[in-house]
């Protein structure tokens, strides 16, 4: 064989090694349970492996919401503070919470203005400022604060500025990596408020801009003056309302989706049972799916997820997460927590693997299932 010969053998033998090592990394990935997601919902029989590799939100353990990169499962933030769920959490307790996040290798942080008010980013801004470099903070503005106390909606271009001024000092930061409009206000056109998040990028006191519990067309006119990065709104096995539209125009514009809620506000983790109350002054008793007709009809859903938890050697939890994960490659959850066992449980989500086989079956088995307190399709298409 001549030299050129020989060079193109070693060529073909090269490229041969690369795909050979290129598809066992990929395989290793599924296996993981990082990209066992369809992309369409489970019943598209016309998704494949191919179309799944080939997917750009995929990316060894990350996933992308637009082009920001995250971790596949963030830590929403909330509860800390905002006294959502328990009562607010003293700082020293909750930053080895984040820290420790952190250490298992979670980077995308959620928060908003309003939790606490205020002093959820202040939690957030010092418990992250050592790694600042390592993590994607979010940050949501759209209500008035000034008294102290969520007032109405705010999103007046000043009033939006003004905001994020204090988000940044809270923040400990020079950015915010992903800066949400909390609520739309109905007063402000949503062009209005892209406008200005696309000045603050410019002025790079944002980096990427997300929207939250908005419909379909608002997602299309914002992201016309400014790419939308990311929507964050409820969606769970148990609110699935989103799968009319939202979901599928984010994925058509290319734009991740944040769910909140994915373990159903602790329902889906086992928190709860058919025997629980709720005090009147809980933010529990204002939820219609935790009346106590609602959790009664959802054991069932809980029922189906401790089956599959257990043929998967798997917790309640982690089964909600890894089932909202292989809906789609560009969903990213944020469970929240005070908690960091319940950090690395819900992180373990990302072990645990479905067939697209395995997807339809649960997918038949949660419709056959009547919900009882949840929104209706046709709530997806307006604005909350
Ligand atoms: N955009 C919006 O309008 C909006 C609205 C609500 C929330 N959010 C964001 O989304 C994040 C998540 O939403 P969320 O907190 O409302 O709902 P969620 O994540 O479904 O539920 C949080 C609740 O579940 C419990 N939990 C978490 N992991 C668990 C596990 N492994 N086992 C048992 N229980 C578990 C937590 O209790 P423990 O503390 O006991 O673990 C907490 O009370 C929030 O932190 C917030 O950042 C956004």
């Amino acid at each position: 064989m001549n030299k050129k010969g020989m060079i193109s053998k070693q060529k073909k033998e090269t490229n041969k090694e690369i795909n050979r090592r290129d598809f066992i990394s990929k395989s290793a990935l599924l296996g993981a349970g990082m990209a066992v997601a369809p992309l369409a919902f489970a019943n598209d029989k016309k998704t494949s492996i191919e179309n799944l590799l080939k997917s750009p939100s995929i990316n060894e353990g990350k996933r992308m919401l637009g082009t920001l990169e995250v971790s596949p499962i963030g830590l929403g933030c909330m509860s800390m503070k905002s006294g959502s769920y328990n009562p607010p959490r003293e700082n020293k307790d909750m930053i080895p919470v984040i820290r420790g996040a952190v250490d298992l290798g979670v980077t995308f942080f959620d928060t908003a203005e309003v939790y606490g008010p205020f002093t959820d980013e202040d939690l957030v801004g010092e418990a992250l400022a050592p790694v600042r470099e390592q993590v994607v903070i979010a940050s949501k503005f759209g209500f008035d604060l000034t008294s102290g106390q969520r007032g109405g909606r705010n999103s007046k271009p000043e009033f939006i500025k003004q905001a994020v001024e204090g988000m940044l000092k809270r923040l400990r930061t020079d950015r915010i990596d992903l800066l949400y409009l909390h609520r739309l206000d109905p007063n402000v056109p949503v062009e209005d408020v892209a406008g200005t998040v696309k000045e603050l990028i410019k002025e790079g006191k944002a980096l990427h801009f997300g929207l939250s519990e908005v419909s379909p067309s608002t997602i299309r006119r914002a992201h016309a003056v400014q790419t939308v990065a990311a929507v964050q709104s409820e969606y769970s096995m148990i609110q699935r309302a989103l799968e009319n539209q939202v979901i599928d125009t984010c994925g058509e514009l290319g734009i991740g989706f944040v769910p909140w809620g994915a373990v159903n506000r602790g329902f889906l983790g086992d928190k709860f049972n058919e025997y629980s109350r709720f005090s009147d002054d809980s933010r529990f008793a204002a939820v219609p799916y935790f009346a106590p007709e609602a959790i009664k009809a959802h054991m069932e859903v809980l029922i189906l997820v401790r089956e599959w938890a257990r043929k998967k050697n798997a917790t309640p939890a982690q089964i909600s997460l890894a089932w909202v994960l292989a809906q789609k490659p560009f969903i990213v959850p944020i469970p929240g927590t005070t908690k960091l066992h319940h950090v690395k449980e819900n992180q373990g989500a990302l072990s645990i693997s479905f067939t697209h086989r395995e997807l339809k079956e649960f997918r038949d088995a949660l419709e056959k299932i009547p919900l009882v307190g949840v929104r209706g399709p046709e709530t997806a298409l307006v604005d909350q």
